[in-house]
Protein backbone atom coordinates (compact mmCIF):
# COMPACT_ATOMS: atom_id res chain seq x y z
CA UNK A 1 0.00 0.00 0.00
CA UNK A 2 1.51 3.19 -1.15
CA UNK A 3 0.79 5.75 1.34
CA UNK A 4 0.13 9.55 0.54
CA UNK A 5 2.61 11.41 2.78
CA UNK A 6 4.07 14.72 4.08
CA UNK A 7 7.70 14.92 4.29
CA UNK A 8 9.26 18.41 6.11
CA UNK A 9 11.96 19.92 7.12
CA UNK A 10 15.15 18.15 8.39
CA UNK A 11 16.90 16.42 10.83
CA UNK A 12 15.68 13.68 13.61
CA UNK A 13 12.63 11.99 12.00
CA UNK A 14 9.04 12.55 13.85
CA UNK A 15 6.71 10.77 12.07
CA UNK A 16 2.84 11.51 12.59
CA UNK A 17 0.00 9.38 12.47
CA UNK A 18 -3.78 11.38 12.23
CA UNK A 19 -7.22 10.11 13.61
CA UNK A 20 -10.14 8.78 12.99
CA UNK A 21 -11.78 9.68 10.07
CA UNK A 22 -9.69 12.41 9.70
CA UNK A 23 -5.66 12.75 7.18
CA UNK A 24 -2.87 14.11 7.71
CA UNK A 25 -4.17 17.62 7.69
CA UNK A 26 -5.24 17.62 11.24
CA UNK A 27 -1.46 17.99 11.82
CA UNK A 28 -1.05 21.19 9.63
CA UNK A 29 0.06 22.99 13.03
CA UNK A 30 2.61 20.61 14.52
CA UNK A 31 4.50 20.28 11.01
CA UNK A 32 4.92 23.97 11.28
CA UNK A 33 6.28 24.20 14.01
CA UNK A 34 8.53 20.97 14.09
CA UNK A 35 9.58 20.89 11.06
CA UNK A 36 12.23 24.01 11.98
CA UNK A 37 14.66 21.51 13.71
CA UNK A 38 13.28 17.94 12.95
CA UNK A 39 12.06 16.21 9.66
CA UNK A 40 8.26 15.47 9.82
CA UNK A 41 6.77 12.60 7.88
CA UNK A 42 2.77 12.66 8.05
CA UNK A 43 0.69 9.96 6.31
CA UNK A 44 -2.66 9.69 5.19
CA UNK A 45 -3.06 5.81 6.64
CA UNK A 46 -4.66 3.82 4.51
CA UNK A 47 -8.44 5.03 3.79
CA UNK A 48 -8.02 8.50 4.58
CA UNK A 49 -6.88 11.77 2.90
CA UNK A 50 -5.55 11.16 -0.44
CA UNK A 51 -4.10 7.59 0.22
CA UNK A 52 -6.14 4.78 -0.97
CA UNK A 53 -9.55 3.15 0.54
CA UNK A 54 -9.21 -0.66 -0.51
CA UNK A 55 -12.14 -2.73 0.90
CA UNK A 56 -12.06 -5.02 3.79
CA UNK A 57 -11.12 -4.29 7.60
CA UNK A 58 -7.67 -2.35 8.44
CA UNK A 59 -6.40 -3.96 11.21
CA UNK A 60 -3.95 -1.74 13.47
CA UNK A 61 -1.41 -3.74 12.19
CA UNK A 62 -2.07 -3.43 8.46
CA UNK A 63 -1.59 0.24 8.71
CA UNK A 64 1.57 0.35 11.62
CA UNK A 65 3.26 -1.90 8.51
CA UNK A 66 2.36 0.56 6.13
CA UNK A 67 3.55 3.23 8.16
CA UNK A 68 6.95 1.00 8.16
CA UNK A 69 6.74 0.23 4.67
CA UNK A 70 6.73 4.18 3.89
CA UNK A 71 9.99 4.99 6.46
CA UNK A 72 11.79 1.73 4.48
CA UNK A 73 10.66 3.10 0.99
CA UNK A 74 12.34 6.46 2.08
CA UNK A 75 15.45 4.82 3.06
CA UNK A 76 14.89 5.36 6.94
CA UNK A 77 16.04 2.52 9.07
CA UNK A 78 16.87 4.24 12.33
CA UNK A 79 14.94 4.42 14.98
CA UNK A 80 11.95 7.44 14.81
CA UNK A 81 9.86 9.42 17.41
CA UNK A 82 6.70 8.00 16.77
CA UNK A 83 3.25 10.14 17.47
CA UNK A 84 -0.38 9.41 17.15
CA UNK A 85 -3.80 10.51 17.90
CA UNK A 86 -6.34 8.02 18.94
CA UNK A 87 -6.67 5.69 15.98
CA UNK A 88 -3.09 6.83 15.04
CA UNK A 89 -2.09 6.15 19.02
CA UNK A 90 -3.23 2.53 18.19
CA UNK A 91 -1.40 1.91 15.02
CA UNK A 92 1.34 3.67 16.99
CA UNK A 93 1.33 1.15 19.48
CA UNK A 94 0.86 -1.64 17.07
CA UNK A 95 4.12 -0.79 15.18
CA UNK A 96 6.47 0.11 18.41
CA UNK A 97 5.05 -2.89 19.84
CA UNK A 98 6.00 -5.41 16.59
CA UNK A 99 9.10 -3.25 15.67
CA UNK A 100 10.27 -1.93 18.52
CA UNK A 101 13.91 -1.22 17.13
CA UNK A 102 12.46 0.97 14.84
CA UNK A 103 11.35 3.82 17.31
CA UNK A 104 12.95 5.91 19.99
CA UNK A 105 10.31 7.89 21.69
CA UNK A 106 6.55 7.62 21.56
CA UNK A 107 4.05 9.87 21.88
CA UNK A 108 0.47 9.01 22.59
CA UNK A 109 -2.42 11.85 22.17
CA UNK A 110 -5.67 11.48 23.09
CA UNK A 111 -5.83 7.63 22.86
CA UNK A 112 -6.04 4.08 24.84
CA UNK A 113 -4.53 0.81 25.36
CA UNK A 114 -7.92 -0.70 25.74
CA UNK A 115 -9.48 -2.94 23.52
CA UNK A 116 -13.19 -2.04 22.19
CA UNK A 117 -16.21 -3.59 24.75
CA UNK A 118 -18.54 -6.12 23.12
CA UNK A 119 -21.13 -3.61 22.55
CA UNK A 120 -18.57 -0.63 21.27
CA UNK A 121 -17.45 -3.18 18.48
CA UNK A 122 -20.72 -3.95 17.69
CA UNK A 123 -21.63 0.11 17.40
CA UNK A 124 -19.06 0.15 14.96
CA UNK A 125 -19.97 -2.60 12.73
CA UNK A 126 -23.34 -1.32 12.84
CA UNK A 127 -21.54 2.28 12.08
CA UNK A 128 -19.61 0.14 9.43
CA UNK A 129 -22.76 -0.45 7.56
CA UNK A 130 -24.37 2.29 7.04
CA UNK A 131 -21.79 4.24 6.20
CA UNK A 132 -21.61 1.97 2.83
CA UNK A 133 -25.12 1.49 2.38
CA UNK A 134 -25.03 5.49 2.38
CA UNK A 135 -21.95 5.45 0.19
CA UNK A 136 -20.50 8.57 2.26
CA UNK A 137 -19.31 8.58 5.89
CA UNK A 138 -21.79 11.40 6.93
CA UNK A 139 -23.38 9.54 9.86
CA UNK A 140 -20.01 8.71 11.30
CA UNK A 141 -19.01 12.42 11.10
CA UNK A 142 -22.36 13.80 12.89
CA UNK A 143 -21.73 11.13 15.60
CA UNK A 144 -18.48 12.28 16.49
CA UNK A 145 -18.34 16.16 15.63
CA UNK A 146 -19.54 16.79 19.28
CA UNK A 147 -17.43 14.36 21.27
CA UNK A 148 -14.41 15.75 19.40
CA UNK A 149 -13.63 18.99 20.79
CA UNK A 150 -14.26 20.59 24.31
CA UNK A 151 -17.34 22.72 24.83
CA UNK A 152 -15.11 25.65 24.77
CA UNK A 153 -13.79 25.49 21.36
CA UNK A 154 -17.30 24.54 20.12
CA UNK A 155 -17.85 27.91 21.08
CA UNK A 156 -15.10 30.30 20.85
CA UNK A 157 -13.93 28.13 17.45
CA UNK A 158 -16.62 27.07 15.05
CA UNK A 159 -14.72 27.88 12.16
CA UNK A 160 -12.22 24.82 13.21
CA UNK A 161 -15.33 22.21 13.94
CA UNK A 162 -16.38 23.08 10.62
CA UNK A 163 -13.22 22.79 9.00
CA UNK A 164 -13.32 19.59 10.61
CA UNK A 165 -16.85 18.67 9.56
CA UNK A 166 -15.63 19.31 6.38
CA UNK A 167 -12.22 17.08 6.20
CA UNK A 168 -13.92 14.36 7.83
CA UNK A 169 -16.50 14.24 4.97
CA UNK A 170 -13.87 13.88 2.40
CA UNK A 171 -12.97 10.26 3.59
CA UNK A 172 -14.71 7.86 1.89
CA UNK A 173 -17.04 5.20 2.63
CA UNK A 174 -14.66 2.23 2.28
CA UNK A 175 -12.08 4.23 4.41
CA UNK A 176 -14.41 4.83 7.29
CA UNK A 177 -15.86 1.05 7.25
CA UNK A 178 -12.44 -0.25 7.01
CA UNK A 179 -11.15 1.62 9.74
CA UNK A 180 -13.82 0.69 11.68
CA UNK A 181 -13.80 -3.06 11.40
CA UNK A 182 -10.44 -2.66 11.82
CA UNK A 183 -10.45 -0.93 15.17
CA UNK A 184 -13.20 -2.90 16.49
CA UNK A 185 -11.04 -6.19 16.73
CA UNK A 186 -7.76 -4.20 17.87
CA UNK A 187 -6.18 -6.41 20.71
CA UNK A 188 -6.27 -4.70 24.42
CA UNK A 189 -2.63 -3.66 24.62
CA UNK A 190 -2.79 -2.77 28.05
CA UNK A 191 -0.86 -5.90 29.65
CA UNK A 192 2.08 -5.02 27.29
CA UNK A 193 2.47 -1.40 27.98
CA UNK A 194 5.68 -2.80 30.27
CA UNK A 195 7.39 -3.84 26.95
CA UNK A 196 7.35 -0.35 26.02
CA UNK A 197 10.66 0.70 27.55
CA UNK A 198 11.51 3.86 25.37
CA UNK A 199 10.91 7.52 26.79
CA UNK A 200 6.87 7.75 25.87
CA UNK A 201 4.70 11.19 26.44
CA UNK A 202 1.26 10.79 26.61
CA UNK A 203 -0.88 13.75 25.96
CA UNK A 204 -4.43 14.33 26.87
CA UNK A 205 -6.84 17.63 26.18
CA UNK A 206 -8.34 18.52 29.86
CA UNK A 207 -11.71 18.05 28.60
CA UNK A 208 -11.39 14.71 25.91
CA UNK A 209 -14.71 12.67 26.12
CA UNK A 210 -13.99 10.04 23.94
CA UNK A 211 -10.54 9.13 25.75
CA UNK A 212 -10.60 11.39 28.79
CA UNK A 213 -7.53 11.97 31.31
CA UNK A 214 -8.02 9.58 33.55
CA UNK A 215 -7.60 6.47 31.19
CA UNK A 216 -4.65 8.49 29.92
CA UNK A 217 -3.21 8.61 33.64
CA UNK A 218 -3.55 5.14 34.19
CA UNK A 219 -1.65 4.20 30.83
CA UNK A 220 1.23 6.86 31.31
CA UNK A 221 1.60 4.88 34.54
CA UNK A 222 1.77 1.67 33.26
CA UNK A 223 4.13 2.56 30.78
CA UNK A 224 7.92 2.39 32.25
CA UNK A 225 9.00 5.24 30.90
CA UNK A 226 5.80 7.06 30.94
CA UNK A 227 4.79 10.86 31.15
CA UNK A 228 1.27 12.86 30.65
CA UNK A 229 0.77 16.47 29.82
CA UNK A 230 -2.83 17.56 30.28
CA UNK A 231 -3.57 20.15 27.88
CA UNK A 232 -5.85 22.80 29.17
CA UNK A 233 -9.19 23.62 27.34
CA UNK A 234 -8.95 21.28 24.89
CA UNK A 235 -10.43 17.84 24.10
CA UNK A 236 -10.07 14.91 21.61
CA UNK A 237 -8.22 17.01 18.69
CA UNK A 238 -5.66 18.77 21.19
CA UNK A 239 -3.46 19.11 18.83
CA UNK A 240 -5.80 20.65 16.87
CA UNK A 241 -7.58 23.09 19.19
CA UNK A 242 -4.61 24.59 21.47
CA UNK A 243 -1.84 23.56 19.44
CA UNK A 244 0.39 26.00 21.06
CA UNK A 245 0.39 24.11 24.46
CA UNK A 246 1.11 20.60 22.44
CA UNK A 247 4.17 21.72 20.45
CA UNK A 248 5.39 22.96 23.43
CA UNK A 249 5.26 19.96 25.52
CA UNK A 250 6.17 17.89 22.09
CA UNK A 251 9.27 20.22 21.28
CA UNK A 252 10.20 19.71 24.95
CA UNK A 253 9.80 15.86 24.89
CA UNK A 254 11.74 15.76 21.63
CA UNK A 255 14.82 18.25 22.84
CA UNK A 256 14.93 15.59 26.15
CA UNK A 257 15.20 12.24 23.51
CA UNK A 258 18.59 14.75 22.11
C1 LIG B 1 -10.24 8.66 16.74
O1 LIG B 1 -10.31 9.85 17.10
O2 LIG B 1 -9.31 8.23 16.05
C2 LIG B 1 -11.37 7.74 17.15
O3 LIG B 1 -12.21 8.40 18.04
C3 LIG B 1 -10.85 6.49 17.72
C4 LIG B 1 -11.94 5.53 18.09
O4 LIG B 1 -13.05 5.61 17.55
O5 LIG B 1 -11.69 4.65 18.94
Amino acid sequence: MRLAFTDRGAGPVVVLLHGFPLSRAMWDRQVEALSANYRVIAPDLRGHGESPAPDGAYTMESMADDVVDLLDGLGIEDPVVLGGLSMGGYVSLALTLKNPARVRGLMLLDTKAEADSTEAAEGREKSAKAVLEAGNPGSVVEAMVPKLFAEATIKKNPALVESFRTLMNKTPAAGVAGALRGMAVRPEQTGRLGEIKIPTLVIVGEHDAITPPDGARRMADALPAGKIEVIPGAGHLAPCENPEAVNAAILKFLSGLG
